[in-house]
């Protein structure tokens, strides 16, 4: 098999990734199991939007909660994360697309166009790397400190910005928004 072929991927491909990726998740995220149980049910999550209570999330953790059939991670950096996405320059990005549709299509992918507050401390991805449809590992993984997708080896940045690794493009942003303080709106 060459190079390029091992890259393409059938469907067969895609469905054993995506399935191997969700077994990633729940075996490596603490709070998957309890935000898990708290997502509706299945009819009530083709609704557009949901709600998410993210007061116990401390600095330096995240949850992952089910939207739309896909996990979605809700992270609250550290300011040491924040740091390091921010000194990154845009030229030294794989992709410079932010890749989020809350400001638009072709915004510069610097790291204050990823997260969900000025400050930069709520950074709201779609967890689904984008190269075959793989769950990333989280908490610092990869060589930038952010996700790592073990599929075939893409490194994501404290922003979620691919920064090494066949993934074409940064994780994606959701349609996303604060309610309140404490609550973020999906969708
Ligand atoms: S699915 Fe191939 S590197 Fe993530």
């Amino acid at each position: 098999m060459s190079h390029a072929d091992d890259h393409v991927g059938t469907r067969r491909d895609f469905l054993y990734y995506a399935t191997a990726g969700a077994g990633t998740v729940a075996a490596g995220a603490a709070a998957w199991t309890l935000v898990n149980q708290m997502n509706p049910s299945a009819d009530v999550q083709a609704l557009a939007s949901i709600q998410v209570d993210v007061s116990g999330v401390a600095p330096g953790s995240q949850i992952t909660v089910l939207f739309l059939g896909k996990p979605v991670f809700i992270r609250r950096r550290t300011p040491a994360e924040i740091e390091a996405a921010r000194a990154v320059q845009l030229n030294e990005l794989m992709d410079q697309n932010a890749q989020n549709p809350n400001i638009g299509d072709n915004e510069p992918a610097i790291d204050q166009n990823r997260t969900l507050d000025a400050e930069g401390e709520w950074l709201v991805q779609i967890g689904v790397c984008t190269h075959l449809g793989c769950v990333p590992i989280g908490d610092g993984a990869g060589d930038f400190g952010g996700w790592f997708c073990p599929c075939h080896g893409s490194h994501y940045d404290t922003a979620g910005r691919i920064r090494r690794g066949p993934a074409p493009q940064n994780m994606h942003i959701p349609v996303a928004s604060f309610l309140n303080d404490t609550t973020i709106q999906l969708g």
